[in-house]
């Protein structure tokens, strides 16, 4: 009997650190068993892999990525935007939120983005220098450096550097973004020069360079990253501004904070889910919906059938109406978070969702409807063998921002500011209502979809996640851990899965391309006003389990890659 024993503890224990292959898979993650990094990008994955070998942590990869990313995928890699971050920090067993949003102004006011007449000036909001909010992703990194990393932080600017003095080698999917962006970017003589060289169209494989970049990239190297906020990036940044009339002064720049916050916390079966508290409206919502799925046995209606996508699309509506009343700056308003959270209010909620009957958006609240329209951001996933582990997602807004580069600078300046609510009830980019919790003021930071997301299980990291996508990053990050938690499907296969999308206004449920058409048909009969559309979001995720690391890039966007360590 003690053989046995022994024996199967043998067995058992060389299992435990085997990676979970299951050949009946059709999708299979990568796997490794010193840590993880996933992302949008081969160079970057690659430069925080380098980072976390030499003995760097998930902290010091972090940062190297993003200065990477910066250089390698300039649409939404930035040093001229921000973001948000969760760190679970190995030491402490403490998750931390990292708020490193743009900021508007002192000088911004509610009614900035409206003429005379009141009404919107969306090329204003969008593509104008009042567009910029006063970038965070310098001061992000430099708090994720001083707080949690290990190696210098100058020293993780030198992959971006030597990426953008030697140039690297045009990707597919960054020819087909110069290609497609060529009109719209014309608009900007700077980043044609630097984009376009010679009024080249650059394709797969040719070289891009970027020496503004660079030589910006080396300042803060030099002078350190407050260069970016009180040096010498930022004094060039100032005249500039005030020279073309724009609102960002010296002082907002060096005014910036990077705001620490306890995450939002939520269960679902069982599972501790932690997110981002606003301005992200992801955290809250995700927990909101998942509080409201937990109302039904989805493993019994079935992956993606009507029935479970009904639900999805009912609970949807119910967390985009509220999205739209509540939720903007905790600094300037009262957001009823606890109330939001509360496993009551949304078994409430699921009450009153009828089982096969949608009900119409304009009476679960009113408002209008507006188009998407095409943008950019991205997330990235890092684990280290120390335990430690980041979230993060970072942007500019759309594809490469407000188009705006500074002469000299070399990076893209975020075109934020139309996250905010311009003038109450009239959508923004993303088709967003907005109200006065998210109007604009001085030294706000715009409401977020931004949901970088952890599920713990025993208190450690186990599934870890985020996305771009605008307003869709919500629901994909919501699907994403329903497919592994309700459906047990590995990460691979929860990525590939086809997701579907509802904000409550437009009162359109989008399905991707693969959905199935007899569903279709199905969410038809019960009144959803279905859409096919491009794909929704893109989740770069990872799950440890059993001490080993699983790492799986949605192939949603060309060039991302999970690699271990
Ligand atoms: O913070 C937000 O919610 C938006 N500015 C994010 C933009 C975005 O995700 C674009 N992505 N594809």
């Amino acid at each position: 009997m003690r053989y046995t024993l022994i024996i199967f503890l043998f067995i058992f224990s060389s299992w435990a650190d085997q990676p979970l292959i299951n050949p009946d898979a059709r999708f299979h993650p990568v796997s490794s068993k010193n840590g993880m990094v996933v992302s949008q990008d081969g160079f970057a994955t690659d430069a925080a892999v380098a980072v976390l070998k030499s003995g760097g942590n998930a902290a010091d990869a972090a940062v190297a990525l993003a200065y990477t990313l910066a250089v390698t995928l300039p649409k939404a890699g930035n040093i001229g935007g921000g973001g948000f971050a969760l760190y679970f920090e190995a030491s402490t067993g403490k998750t931390y939120a990292i708020d490193f949003r743009e900021t508007a102004p002192a000088s911004a006011t509610k009614d900035m983005f409206l003429d005379k007449a009141g009404e919107v000036v969306s090329s204003k909001s969008k593509f104008s220098l009042d567009a910029c909010g006063v970038p965070g992703t310098v001061a992000g990194l430099q708090y994720l450096s001083e707080k949690f990393g290990k190696l210098k932080h100058t020293d993780m600017l030198g992959p971006a550097i030597k990426l953008a003095e030697e140039g690297f080698s045009v990707s597919a999917g960054l020819a087909y973004d110069f290609q497609k962006y060529r009109k719209m970017l014309s608009m900007s003589p700077e980043v044609m020069k630097i984009f376009y060289p010679q009024g080249k169209t650059l394709e797969q494989g040719d070289i891009l360079k970027q020496d503004a970049l660079a030589k910006t990239l080396r300042a803060l190297q030099k002078e350190g990253p407050n260069s970016f906020y009180t040096g010498s990036v930022a004094k060039l940044m100032a005249d500039y501004f005030s020279q073309n009339g724009g609102a960002i002064n010296a002082k907002d720049l060096a005014d910036y904070k990077v705001r620490v916050m306890p995450p939002v916390k939520g269960t679902y079966r069982g599972h501790e889910v932690l997110s981002m508290p606003p301005p992200s409206s992801g955290g809250v919502h995700i927990i909101q919906m998942l509080n409201i799925l937990e109302n039904w046995d989805l493993s019994q209606s079935g992956h993606n059938t009507a029935q479970t996508v009904h639900y999805l699309t009912e609970s949807m509506k119910r967390a985009y109406a509220d999205r739209s009343k509540f939720l903007g700056d905790p600094d300037f308003v009262d957001i009823p978070v606890s109330g939001l959270l509360s496993k009551k209010y949304s078994n409430d909620l699921a009450r009153k969702i009828s089982t096969l009957k949608a009900t119409p958006s304009t009476e679960v609240l009113p408002g209008k409807p507006a188009p998407y329209e095409s943008p950019d951001t991205t997330h990235f996933s890092i684990a280290d063998k120390e335990g430690n582990v980041i979230s993060l997602t970072y942007t500019i807004n759309f594809s490469f921002g407000s188009r705006i580069i500074i002469p000299g600078l070399g990076f893209i300046l975020n075109n934020e500011m139309d996250d905010f609510s311009a003038k109450a009830g009239v959508p923004n980019a993303y088709g967003l209502i907005g109200g006065e919790a998210n109007s604009v003021a001085a030294g706000k930071r715009p409401l977020s979809s931004m949901t970088p997301v952890m599920v713990l299980k025993n208190k450690k990291p186990w599934l870890v996640t985020g996305s771009p996508g605008g307003s869709k990053i919500i629901t994909a990050n919501l699907q994403l851990v329903l497919n592994v938690i309700d459906f047990k499907m590995n990460i691979a296969e929860a990525t590939n899965a086809p997701r579907v999308h509802h904000q409550w206004l437009p009162d359109i449920l989008n399905v991707e391309r693969g959905y199935p058409g007899d569903s279709i048909n199905l969410l038809k009969g019960f009144g959803h006003n279905v859409k096919t559309s491009g794909s929704l979001g893109c989740t770069e995720t990872i799950m440890i389990e059993n001490g080993i690391f699983y790492g799986y890039a949605d192939p949603r966007r060309i060039e991302g890659k999970a690699a271990g360590h």
